[in-house]
């Protein structure tokens, strides 16, 4: 367990029959960069069974949050569903990942695209100064099937605005754009699609994506980053290669298959 730590469940908040949200302490000695991703698990049969999720929780907060999909059978999310407070839950020591700001170019624009609970490295990425403090506008894009999975929409819309330290900057410069493909909704329709057809432009008020003033960090299924890298690839805008080599986009896969 060298590189495994043991934490414990502060609360748990399930969003619908298949989305949930826990809290766990965290090891003051854990540092991480907003939008980075740990290991973390369960003991079962004696054994560490650990997976990666994002970090949801912003890197200035004592405790840490993660956002989970309930996979029927699923060997780590059909036991961490049944989460309660003050359950033991193992977290590794060494956050990783791309999606992280440094990795960007500067810019005017910052494009968060996600889908499911690729959400969840963005509800760091959006509680972090740094980020207003690089970029003039952000803007959040949650693709999802149905209403019932815009998690963290209440969070977004009337807590953040009012955060002490940079809910001025929220109000002035975090634009957030739910989107559902399978009711109707305020905005219906993959997110690939209204952006290659400028209604997700025309909507927010802001020009097309274009890599002379756009970043964009994406974070979804396989197809979903296939889909976008295409559409971002098409439009000019070139991914950095690796952590450390700054480009004009970064992208991690959702981790979903637990
Ligand atoms: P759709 O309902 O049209 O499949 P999933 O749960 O399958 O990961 O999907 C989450 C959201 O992402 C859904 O709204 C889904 O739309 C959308 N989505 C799925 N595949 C892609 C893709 N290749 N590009 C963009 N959005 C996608």
């Amino acid at each position: 367990m060298s590189n495994l730590a043991q934490e414990r469940v502060l609360s748990v908040h399930h969003w619908n029959d298949s989305l949930f949200s826990f809290r766990t302490t965290r090891n003051p000695g854990l540092r991480f960069e907003n939008g980075q991703f740990v290991m973390i698990g369960l003991e079962v049969d004696g054994r560490p069974l650990t997976r990666a999720y994002s970090i949801a929780s912003p890197n200035h907060e004592e405790h840490l949050e993660f956002f989970s999909i309930k996979v029927p059978n699923g060997p780590l999310t059909s036991r961490l569903q049944h989460l309660q407070p003050g359950d033991p839950i193992i977290v590794s020591k060494k956050p990783t990942g791309t999606l992280v700001l440094h990795d960007l170019k500067p810019g005017k624009h910052l494009y968060l695209l996600s889908t499911g609970t690729g959400l969840a490295p963005f509800i760091g990425v959006i509680q972090d100064p740094e980020t207003y403090e690089r970029f003039e506008r952000v803007v959040l894009i949650h693709g999802v099937r149905n209403i019932s999975e815009l998690a963290y929409a209440d969070f977004i819309e009337q807590h953040l605005p009012n955060n002490p330290y940079f809910g001025d900057a929220v109000r002035e410069k975090l634009i957030y754009y739910p989107t559902v493909t399978r009711e109707p909704f305020r905005n219906n329709g993959r997110l690939t699609d209204l952006i290659s057809s400028g209604k997700l432009a025309a909507d927010i008020g802001l020009p097309q994506l274009n890599p002379s003033h756009d970043r964009a960090m994406i974070c979804g299924s396989p197809a979903m980053l296939e889909d976008s890298c295409k559409l971002l690839d098409g439009l000019g805008f070139e991914i950095s290669k690796r952590i450390g080599e700054p480009g004009d986009y970064v992208i991690e896969r959702a981790f979903v298959e637990k």
